[in-house]
């Protein structure tokens, strides 16, 4: 039996059962059999989750790139590591090996280092999905520089915001970005964002479009000629296993988004034992996720998870309908893709259009498909498993967290038999349990509660970036001695888990996790806005959508509401992206609010999902009668 790659079911209940009798010793095994340390851990785990503290394999000395790179170097050097598919289909694809990624992993950490780099240093990230962003997260590893990649369709304030809360001293970027048959002014958005960023002194750029950009003199350079110029060797810096590895920030209930840090020993471990069960990856296959490398999903599954087991990972730049709906189903016919990792909201939108698209190509290279960042519906995962699998391969529906560094529960294929819109059952060394609402764990089947972790597991997120008081308070204070994920799930009566959705103000759109506190802020900086809430209602596509509620202040002016519903989304467009626009504005004189002064957002919620039947009990709000209203104008 191995840990490290389960087969059936039988010996992944044996596995599990390893992993909670004694997870120090199954987490040592995994440790001690695939990796490579500088130095070896006095002790596996120590923890505790009213600090909250988690060390995992303290006193362990390593690189991170060590284990992606250099190692495979002697048996894997001519292998493809990445496969870059660029956005034009007729540009050509590059295919680059173990020993040229070291090569320019090094290059660019000797630019880092020569630009005043060091250990510790925050290197903001925007790029888009070019093997520079690739490079440049491995290069911060390489040189011990932690690492926050922004996702490059954030705005220049939601930039600028991530730049200052980490304090980072450098940006690498791009001059522009292809997307679809679009190119985004990347450089000028830093531009805009550095106005209010006293922190950083060096932006390296890269060369995408070929687009005429502003450098600032002695701030800004292109990035190219210093790779020419640097050695393609560089010594990887020794690093303890809880030094942090990098920075994500994922939305809130407040406008500040918290920057969850993870660390280096644990994280490795974790991704790479996962990525390996999950998809069950073999030496020759070609395994591709459709994620940003600006997502949680894309730092653990397209480079650290991956590389770290001598995979060929692909990284996509592009859209999935450009130059039109077949792109996907192209690019798995031309990479010959075995595993095949994508969203919901992707595959609810392909299953939209013309079965041509995927009939066009042949599928018959994958192995393994899964999905990731909300609920699947089960319509679309029919046609993923009926259009896309044929009915033969399975289908991995994977649950985890910007802060959960890895997954968390997913049916391992060909082992786990799996059940439409069934995360299924936990990896090994997951301890996942429902609470109900008096904080009691609810231990029978079925079972539906709010679902937490009991137990730590190597890369979870250690404390947000300069704020341990609210990982404390977001995490760990709904339940005593337990990590709350703020997801509801059911439990079914052989132990399945069911993701039923966010428990809080967090609204996933297109897999995109929005809070409604930030954009509320945004909209109400309106000069005509008084107030606003917004909450979720389902969409087709995107699974959720945004409907804002809004009170204009008392101007006496006749407005015209159209407009003013155009400038609202452009204001939340410029204060964190396009992603977070409403599909809907509905302008009212109140909202329903508690005697406490607290809007009574499930009314809001049940009138934007037209489901009006049951309000429950409005005589408790301070305003009934404006429900009244919202009702009858409701959109
Ligand atoms: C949701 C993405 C249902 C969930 C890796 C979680 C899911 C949030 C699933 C984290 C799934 C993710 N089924 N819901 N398979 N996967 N979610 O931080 O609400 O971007 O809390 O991490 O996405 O989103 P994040």
């Amino acid at each position: 039996m191995s840990n490290y790659h389960i087969k059936n079911l039988e010996e992944y209940y044996q596995v599990y059962r390893k992993s909670v009798r004694d997870p120090e010793n199954f987490w040592e095994e995994v440790a001690e059999e695939h990796f490579v340390w500088r130095k070896r851990w006095n002790k596996v785990l120590e923890w505790d989750f009213t600090k909250p503290e988690v060390k995992w394999f303290e006193g362990a000395q390593l690189n991170i790139t060590e284990n992606c790179i250099d190692r495979h170097l002697p048996t894997r050097g001519n292998k493809t590591a990445i496969i870059f598919e660029p956005n034009d289909p007729k540009e050509e694809a590059q295919h680059i090996t173990y020993r040229e990624l070291h090569e320019r992993v090094c290059q660019m950490a000797n630019v880092l280092r020569d630009k005043g780099i060091q250990k510790g240093d925050r290197v903001c990230i925007y790029l888009p999905m070019i093997p520079e962003l690739a490079v440049a997260v491995l290069a911060c590893a390489r040189i011990g520089a932690i690492h926050s990649v922004v996702f490059a369709g954030f705005s220049a304030t939601a930039l600028a915001t991530r730049i200052n809360d980490s304090d980072c001293k450098m940006v690498i970027t791009s001059d522009g970005s292809y997307r679809g048959a679009k190119t985004i002014d990347l450089k000028g958005i830093v531009d805009d964002a550095l106005e209010s960023c006293d922190c950083v002194t060096t932006v390296l750029v890269a060369k995408r479009i070929q687009s005429e950009i502003f450098m600032k003199e002695g701030r800004d350079h292109w990035l190219q000629p210093l790779l020419d110029n640097a050695y393609k060797d560089f010594t990887a810096e020794v690093m303890n296993a809880e030094d942090p590895l990098f920075i994500l920030y994922t939305s809130g209930s407040t406008g500040m988004p918290k920057g969850m840090v993870h660390t280096t020993g644990g994280y490795m471990v974790y991704t790479a034992y996962s990525f390996k069960n999950v998809f069950q990856y073999r030496e020759h296959d070609v395994y591709w996720c459709t994620a940003d490398i600006g997502w949680i999903t894309g730092h653990s599954y397209i480079v650290y998870g991956p590389l770290a087991n001598g995979a060929t990972t692909v990284m996509f730049e592009g859209v999935p309908s450009y130059p039109d709906f077949g792109r996907f189903w192209e690019i798995v016919e031309k990479h010959k893709v075995n595993q095949f990792y994508t969203a919901p909201t992707a595959i609810r939108a392909l299953a939209k259009e013309n079965l041509t698209f995927v009939e066009k190509y042949d599928l018959s290279s994958l192995k393994v498909l899964g999905t990731v960042g909300e609920p699947i519906n089960e319509e679309a995962w029919h046609w993923y498993d009926d259009v896309i699998g044929k009915g033969q391969t399975p289908i991995v529906d994977t649950w985890w967290q910007t802060e959960t560094g890895g997954i968390m529960i997913s049916p391992i294929p060909f082992a786990t038999p799996t059940i439409p819109t069934f995360a299924t059952l936990p990896l090994p060394g997951i301890q996942p349990c429902l609470m109900d609402e008096n904080g009691q764990e609810i231990k029978g089947r079925p079972a539906n509660g709010r679902l937490c972790v009991k137990f730590p597991w190597p890369s979870m997120a250690r404390t947000i970036w300069g704020n341990h008081q609210r990982y404390k308070d977001t995490y760990f204070s709904a339940f005593e001695n337990m990590y709350f994920t703020g997801d509801g799930a059911l439990r079914d009566n052989t132990g399945y888990y069911r993701i039923t959705g966010r428990v809080d103000d967090v609204i996933i759109v297109s897999g995109h996790n929005l809070g409604t506190a930030p954009i509320e802020d945004a909209i109400n900086e309106h000069p005509a806005v008084a107030e606003s809430a917004i909450v979720g209602f389902p969409h087709d596509i995107k699974g959720n959508a945004l409907y804002g509620y809004v009170i204009l202040k008392e101007t006496g002016e006749e407005r015209n509401h159209d407009n003013l519903r155009k400038e609202i989304n452009q204001l939340i467009t410029e204060k964190i992206g396009p992603i977070a626009k409403l599909d809907k504005i509905q302008f009212t004189s109140g909202l329903p609010k508690t005697r406490s002064g607290k809007i009574m957002r499930r009314i809001l919620r049940k009138i934007a999902h037209k489901d009006t039947s049951s309000l429950g009990d409005t005589s408790t709000l301070l305003n009934p009668e404006v429900v009244e209203e919202i009702m009858e104008n409701a959109l």
